[in-house]
């Protein structure tokens, strides 16, 4: 079985994520609502919401060296992040973040031995699953045998968003819609993966919830119609 999975973004009118005003406190304010065991964020997510370069460091504290305490009882979500790279070496400053309990990172086969001993050295759980890149189904399969999560929200970009809705393993698709057109022709989409093959086709969705939530943004939640069985 693979937890619930809801796609989650903020975008202009235009269907741009990147290169507008986004209303980051409404955002977050909704995405609590959703009551999730478990954040997957993209690798370039978190290098573009922390500001840094792939393989970029940051002073650490002698904390971050030593196990940390983990609380059974703590409620918030488990941040999951694929780095089949080992792109991001800032660790300790995503767990300053007040909204998860701890991190966890999804390795491959491919990924560098020197990365997994950098995240052993620092006690960064993380899981190695597929060969090149991340295996998301086995991933999803382990987060919620092991680590009960149920119910998981993205927080990424099309990349991660394309991979996921490719491989069948979304459910929900939330967008909060602003009133902004952005245009151009580099911002990414909420969805970034190969052009369709001759036979292939969109997947399909319904319309589940739609809300005018705060001035002109619209709170647009669909479902996948979907094969998979969870
Ligand atoms: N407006 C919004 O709501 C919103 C939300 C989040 C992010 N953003 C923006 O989106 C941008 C980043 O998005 P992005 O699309 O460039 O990247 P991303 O989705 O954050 O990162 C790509 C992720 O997908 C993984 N991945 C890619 N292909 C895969 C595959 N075939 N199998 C398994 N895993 C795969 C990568 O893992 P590896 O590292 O292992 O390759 C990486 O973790 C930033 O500018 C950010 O600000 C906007």
């Amino acid at each position: 079985m693979i937890p619930w999975v809801i796609l989650y973004n903020a975008m202009s009118l235009d269907g741009r994520i990147t290169g507008f005003n986004a209303d980051v406190e409404l955002y977050y304010e909704l995405a609590t609502e959703l009551d999730v065991d478990a954040v997957l964020m993209g690798s370039n997510t978190v290098l573009t919401g922390f500001g840094v370069k792939a393989g970029e460091t940051v002073e650490e504290a002698e904390d971050a060296f030593k196990p940390r305490k983990k609380d059974a009882a703590d409620d918030r979500p488990l941040l999951v992040v694929p780095d089949s790279r080992g792109k991001i070496r800032i660790w300790s400053e995503l767990l300053k973040m007040p909204y998860i309990k701890d991190v966890l990172v999804l390795c491959s086969r491919s990924t560098p031995s020197e990365y997994l001993d950098f995240l052993d050295e620092r006690y960064i759980d993380y899981l190695v699953v597929g060969y090149q890149r991340v295996d998301l189904e086995a991933a999803l399969d382990e987060l919620n045998t092991n680590f009960g999560v149920k119910k998981l929200r993205v927080d990424s970009g099309g990349i991660l968003n394309g991979a996921l809705l490719r491989e069948g393993l979304a459910d929900e698709v939330h967008l909060l819609i602003h009133p902004e057109l952005v245009g151009g022709t580099t911002p990414n989409s909420i969805f970034q993966a190969p052009d369709l093959e001759e036979n292939d086709v969109p997947i399909k969705l319904y319309l589940d919830n739609m809300e005018k939530v705060k001035g002109d943004i619209i709170y647009l939640k669909y479902k996948v119609f979907n094969e998979k069985l969870k």
